[in-house]
């Protein structure tokens, strides 16, 4: 055998690999998984049947241009079909538009901390990132992104509300921030939580994107409806952004099981958002306990809460599994926490409670 190996771009040298939140344990006491902002209600079952249908045709390739769909979305955002582009999880739309902005010698900025695949997905890219740190209130420091961009830059994220802090921006230093980016960047606003937000100061990017042709949204059905393990996501952006994403898709990346249910939760939303409703006053108590608890807490308006532990992250982390609770530990800074199903969420706050009282 011969002792060299392909030779591999440098840049994947710095790449981390990303890291999936850690599923729950198998057997055991009741553990809950609460470390991928997942949605723990099971697919409705108009959404269930229509996935089924579609498996019966698993012997062709799905529709390409995701024909049913688009014209779905755009109906429902009031936007062209040629502003639509999906893929395979907005992550994977991400991906593709770092493919079709960013290379060698350009540079992204983003909020850090704030999703873990932008690192990644800007370094595979090539280009150079730019992490601006949080605000001490967890939130995007939208002048220090400003004063930022340069020549180089041809992206930037904008993560609304953020993960893993569940803060969000405002539309009055939102627009202020987009007024101050040139209009050759991309401004990405990734919305991936846009369904939990109650906060009406909060914008909704498509009404930002309409007249800034520098804009694109970044939206999921991985979290509000339910869809995470089919990988579907969707972005709304101008030409030519968007003929951009169908040029840099994947082949039938997305498949017709994932098309269809998509479409079938678009069907149902008032269902869908009547559970997205008690998440959301889950997420109100799951809050309000842990103040009283006596833990610092930032305004969440995802389905997670985020805890600056610091160094006591990793400890934390293990304490709620030992209580059946997997989290998510970011190690040296802080926990996030899916809000889930209330027994989970119990057996969260006991966790928090005894971890708490232990200090
Ligand atoms: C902010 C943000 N954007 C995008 C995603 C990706 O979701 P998906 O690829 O499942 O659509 C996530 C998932 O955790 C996220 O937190």
């Amino acid at each position: 055998m011969s002792e060299t190996s392909p030779r591999l771009r440098a840049v994947l040298e710095g790449i981390p690999t990303y890291k999936p939140g850690k599923p729950a344990a198998a057997g055991g006491p009741a553990s809950f998984k609460l470390s991928s902002n997942e949605n723990p209600y099971p697919p409705l079952p108009g959404v269930m049947e229509s996935a089924l249908a579609a498996a019966g045709t698993l012997n062709r390739y799905p529709d390409m241009a995701a024909t049913e769909l688009m014209n779905e979305l755009s109906e429902r955002f009031a936007v062209p079909v040629s502003h639509l582009a999906t893929g395979t999880g907005s992550v994977g739309v991400a991906q593709q538009l770092l493919q079709i902005t960013a290379g060698p010698g350009d540079e992204v900025i983003y909020p850090w901390r704030s999703f873990e695949a932008y690192p990644i997905v800007v370094r595979i890219s090539g280009a150079a990132a730019v992490e601006i740190p949080l605000t001490p209130e967890e939130t995007h420091d939208f002048d220090a992104m400003a004063d930022a961009i340069t020549e180089r830059t041809r992206l930037i994220f904008v993560c609304n509300p953020n993960n893993p802090t569940g803060t969000v921006a405002h539309r009055d230093e939102l627009e202020r921030f987009l007024d101050r980016v040139p209009g050759d960047v991309l401004v990405v606003l990734d919305e991936a939580y846009r369904e939990f937000n109650r906060d009406l100061d909060v914008p909704d990017g498509i009404d930002l994107y309409r007249d800034r042709p520098n804009v694109c949204v970044l939206r999921t059905f991985s979290k509000a409806y339910g869809l995470a393990g089919l990988r579907i996501g969707f972005a709304i952006a101008h030409e030519p952004v968007a003929t951009g994403l169908r040029k840099t898709a994947v082949p039938f990346g997305v498949s017709q099981l994932a098309q269809d249910a998509a479409v079938a939760s678009l069907r149902s939303e008032d269902e869908l958002l009547d559970r997205v409703a008690s998440l959301v006053t889950e997420r109100a108590r799951v809050v309000e306990a842990l103040r009283a608890q006596g833990w610092t807490v930032p305004e969440t308006q995802a389905n997670f809460v985020w805890l600056r532990l610091g160094e006591r992250t990793t400890d934390f982390a293990e304490a709620c599994a030992r209580a059946g609770v997997v989290v998510r530990p970011f190690a040296g800074e802080g926990v996030r926490t899916t809000v889930a199903e209330v027994e989970a969420n119990d057996l969260f706050l006991k966790a928090a409670e005894k971890f708490r009282q232990e200090l």
